[in-house]
């Protein structure tokens, strides 16, 4: 982690939080393209332009999926804590996240912080204090706050809503608003008892929110996060509790509130705060400033589903208190997929970053320009293995690579090293050089908008002016008719390569330092200003040539997907439902399952599941509706032997009597098969008991 080393006394000041992960599994990549690797970008961007930085974050330790994990695995949440805090740290450090603090909510400095933050808004009454029935487990003897228990949204209908929030439509409720609760600890239904609660009476700030960001900032917002403000706001904000009856989390700071906690979204952002003074008083600074000054810039760089709380919970906490500044900006990314499929901490599904800096030893900047590439920052998308080779092999190696190495292997070849002296400039060599002038801007003004796909696309364009201007200069033909000229023309290329080596820092901060290091200008550069790239002069002695980047194999990528299908076959074993209620055998030998075959199968018409079907029982043949029509085409299956359900009253389907119902499997992905005897050793009306 790093510290501001140098005292900025006029520079501007920026507090940037990236959202405190969650303590109950590691990092994985979807985190790092949402919010670490942006936040990050942004941070060593400001660095660089000397701006006065505070960049924190740390680990968000309380809150229901901590305890579930710890009831999960047998141990204590302390436990859990300890060990994702450790790993996670030790691999944002690994993968050169540059935190100037990485904190926890379990350090006494935060729980201090955010017990004070409380009782001073209770102290000033911005609390309502009520007793209300809440949703409560007789068998657990607990509450069912947030993750404790799930249900059918009162929104969209996902059934496996939790009770703080749906992560289908993104929509945050209270859990007494869910359809159908049952707990997440037993499966039982809860039952109601009352309980007392401070709510914040969000309703207060509607006006204000819709005031201060659907109008004061329609045009510097991202559209997906004014798009979520705007529907909760419209939809009319409600009070909300910011205590939980729970035995893990923050002591809700006044008497009478034993066995309660601070709701972990209450003292989560609240940990931004906590991170920042923990810094100050390591760095010997005031963190007042950072926080509290109305010209430091607040930047929360977080993944979509934690929108509604930076955006309409924890400024209306800030406005409540009314001493804090409010976020200049939160730009909040989408969701990155996996091949295909929605990362999951508890399927395991999912590139764990721990994992990859073990297996992809010293390659972290090239997860970085994937991940930055192909940033979800507009849309959801997807992480693809072998598109992560692609772009390794076909743009860092072929493009920055190709330039940087041809550049440096021409130099100590020529020259043994020493930047030759540029003699006159062609109209193409100016035409470079006022380029290569233009890229700092260039990529600032993409930054500045938190379009940092866009960004890195302009720093390879700058790799591509190089290979260009190589390509069509050929130092390498020249050398032998014109050696003046080729002076000319490897300064101008060494000039793009040191260019290369500033502007790609906050992008590729590995390559950045080992390109600086390649061509000996540390020194030059650490003066130079983004704006006006250093020049490496005439007579500079550089290194020798390294490769900045190596070629991934096939069978490297290859042991990533296998793995992800090791993954996909033990979750699909995993995947075996619960055993029905008992029934008597009596009830069993009611059902009459007889052996038939299918003579004729037909698409009943506007269905996209149903089969209309002639099936032979031996009894009689009749007509069957089958819900098939995804697993297999009518012309396949004539002449199918199938067990049938021939006692089952008649249900009309579309205007078509069905007379029984055929007894299918369901297969591990997801289609049906029929449950047939074996090699037709039973016929057409033959009893199954
Ligand atoms: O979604 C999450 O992983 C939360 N732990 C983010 C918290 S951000 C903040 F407010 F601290
Ligand atoms: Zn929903």
């Amino acid at each position: 982690m790093q510290d501001q080393k140098t005292s900025l006394p006029n520079a501007e000041r920026y507090t940037i939080t990236a959202a405190l992960p969650y303590t109950n599994g590691p990092i994985h990549i979807g985190h790092l393209a949402g919010v670490y690797i942006p936040a990050d970008i942004y941070a060593r961007y400001l660095r660089l332009n000397n701006k006065d930085v505070a960049f924190v974050c740390g680990s968000d330790e309380h809150g229901v999926p901590i305890t579930l994990k710890a009831k999960k695995e047998g141990i204590t949440p302390q436990e859990v804590v300890d060990k994702y805090h450790a790993i996670i740290k030790r691999s944002f450090e690994d993968f050169g996240i540059t935190f100037d603090n990485y904190s926890r909510t379990s350090a006494k400095i935060h729980h201090d912080t955010a017990s004070d933050f409380f009782k001073n808004l209770y102290d000033k009454g911005k609390f309502i204090e009520e007793v209300s029935a809440q949703l409560y487990d007789d068998e657990a003897k607990q509450f069912l706050a947030d993750r404790f228990v799930i249900g059918t949204c009162p929104k969209c209908g996902n059934e496996e809503s939790y009770g703080d929030q749906c992560e289908n439509c993104g929509t945050s409720h209270n859990a007494t608003d869910l359809i159908n609760p049952r707990s997440a600890i037993t499966g039982n239904i809860p039952t109601l008892k009352e309980t007392k609660h401070w709510y914040l009476p969000l309703n207060e700030y509607e006006n204000w929110l819709k005031e201060w960001i659907v109008e004061g900032h329609k045009n510097d917002w991202k559209t997906n996060v004014l798009g979520q403000v705007k529907s909760w706001t419209n939809d009319g904000l409600k009070p909300r509790a910011v205590t939980r009856d729970l035995d893990w989390g923050i002591p809700v700071p006044l008497e009478g509130a034993e066995g309660k906690v601070l709701y972990v979204w209450f003292d989560a952002p609240i940990g931004y705060i906590s991170s920042t003074k923990e810094w100050a008083e390591r760095v010997g600074k005031d963190w007042e400033p950072y926080w509290k000054d109305r010209n430091t810039k607040l930047i929360h760089f977080i993944g979509k589903d934690n929108i509604v709380f930076h955006c309409i919970i924890f400024p209306s906490m800030l406005k409540a208190d009314g001493n804090y500044i409010l976020p200049e900006n939160v730009p909040a990314n989408e969701f990155l997929n996996l091949e295909g499929d929605k990362i999951s901490t508890s399927k395991n599904w999912a590139v764990w970053l721990h994992e990859y800096l073990e297996e992809f030893k010293d390659k972290q900047d090239v997860l970085r320009y994937v991940l930055t590439a192909n940033a979800p920052e507009t849309k959801d998308n997807d992480f693809m293995w072998k598109d992560f080779q692609a772009r390794n092999n076909n743009e860092l190696v072929a493009i920055f690579g190709n330039f940087i190495n041809r550049v440096v292997v021409l130099t100590n070849k020529y020259y043994n090293g020493l930047v030759p002296m540029a003699g006159e400039l062609s109209e193409v060599d100016q035409n470079t050089l006022n380029k290569l002038k233009e890229y700092p801007q260039i990529i600032s003004d993409s930054i500045e908008r938190y379009r940092f796909r866009e960004a890195l696309a302009e720093l390879m364009n700058l790799a591509r002016l190089g290979n260009k201007y190589l390509a069509d200069e050929e130092p390498w033909k020249q050398i032998k008719t014109d050696p003046e000229r080729v002076n000319t023309i490897m300064n101008i290329a060494l000039q793009i390569a040191a260019g290369l080596s500033i502007l790609s820092e906050p992008f590729l901060p590995f390559t950045s330092s080992k390109l600086k290091s390649i061509l000996k200008n540390v020194e030059l550069v650490s003066e130079c200003d983004w704006n006006d790239l250093a020049t490496i002069p005439a007579g500079h002695q550089i290194g020798k040539p390294e490769l900045l980047f190596a070629k991934i194999e096939d069978a490297e990528i290859q042991l990533q997907i296998d793995k992800l299908e090791a993954t996909k076959e033990g979750n699909k074993e995993e995947i075996v439902e619960p055993q029905k209620e008992t029934i008597g055998f009596d009830d069993f030998t009611k059902l009459d399952i007889r052996i038939g075959t299918i003579l004729e199968a037909v698409k009943v018409p506007k269905t996209k599941k149903l089969l209309q079907l002639k099936v032979d029982v031996g009894i009689d043949t009749r007509t069957i509706v089958s819900g098939i029509a995804e697993s297999f085409k009518p012309e396949d299956i004539i002449g199918q032997k199938v067990s049938v359900l021939v006692n089952l009253a008649p249900r009309t389907l579309r205007g078509v009597e069905s007379q029984g119902m055929i007894l299918m499997a369901n297969t591990p992905d997801g289609k049906l098969t029929f449950v047939e005897p074996e090699n037709d050793t039973v016929s057409n009306g033959g009893q199954i008991s």
